[in-house]
């Protein structure tokens, strides 16, 4: 899929078809996540990846900005070392990487975060020293989507062209 397009179409998904995502598949998604670049090219991140159906359970029974995990074909979850000021940017670099990797595959996924991830550390086992930025839920959308359908605000309302406020073509 051509990178604009994959862009373009991606969406978040939130609802799975009941069919596994090939394990190639999953490590595709991890090695563009192992591949992305961070700063100082640091890497302050580790990616665990959840293709068990009751560990993809026991995080939806947490995971209370989405439950929907649970019917996810796998998830990844992305820790973040805590010493690090730029772990939040990194990661949420990573996880892009991810998501678009995934969506040339056809496989769609969201971003669940923020809300009551302390839990995920402990069903996941992550090490003192790191903090969960993000949990991504990954699976075959169960509805066709419309390609591309976004409802984005206008480009006259956060893009300029030179200096703040004109108008960029
Ligand atoms: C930092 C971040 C946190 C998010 N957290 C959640 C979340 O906890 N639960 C959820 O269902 N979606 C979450 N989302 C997904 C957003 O709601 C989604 O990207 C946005 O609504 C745009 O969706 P669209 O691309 O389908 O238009 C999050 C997205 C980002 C970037």
């Amino acid at each position: 899929m051509d990178v604009f397009e994959a862009i373009r179409t991606v969406l978040a998904v939130r609802a799975y078809a009941d069919r596994p995502v090939p394990h190639e598949v999953v490590q595709k998604v991890i090695e563009a996540a192992r591949l992305t670049g961070s700063s100082k090219n640091d890497q302050p991140w580790h990616f665990i990846a959840v293709e068990r159906a009751e560990t993809l359970k026991a995080l939806s029974e947490v995971a209370t900005s989405g439950r929907y995990v649970g019917e996810a074909a796998f998830a990844v979850a992305v820790a973040v070392r805590s010493d690090s000021i730029y772990g939040v940017s990194d990661g949420s670099r990573a996880v892009q990487s991810m998501v678009l990797a995934a969506w040339e595959e056809g496989v769609g996924s969201n971003w669940i975060g923020f809300a009551n991830l302390e839990p995920v550390e402990e069903i996941l086992g992550v090490p003192d020293g790191y903090d969960i930025l993000a949990l991504l839920s990954f699976g075959y959308p169960a509805q066709s989507l419309g390609r591309g359908n976004k409802r984005r605000k206008p480009l006259a309302e956060v893009a300029s062209s030179e200096r703040f406020g004109t108008p960029f073509e």
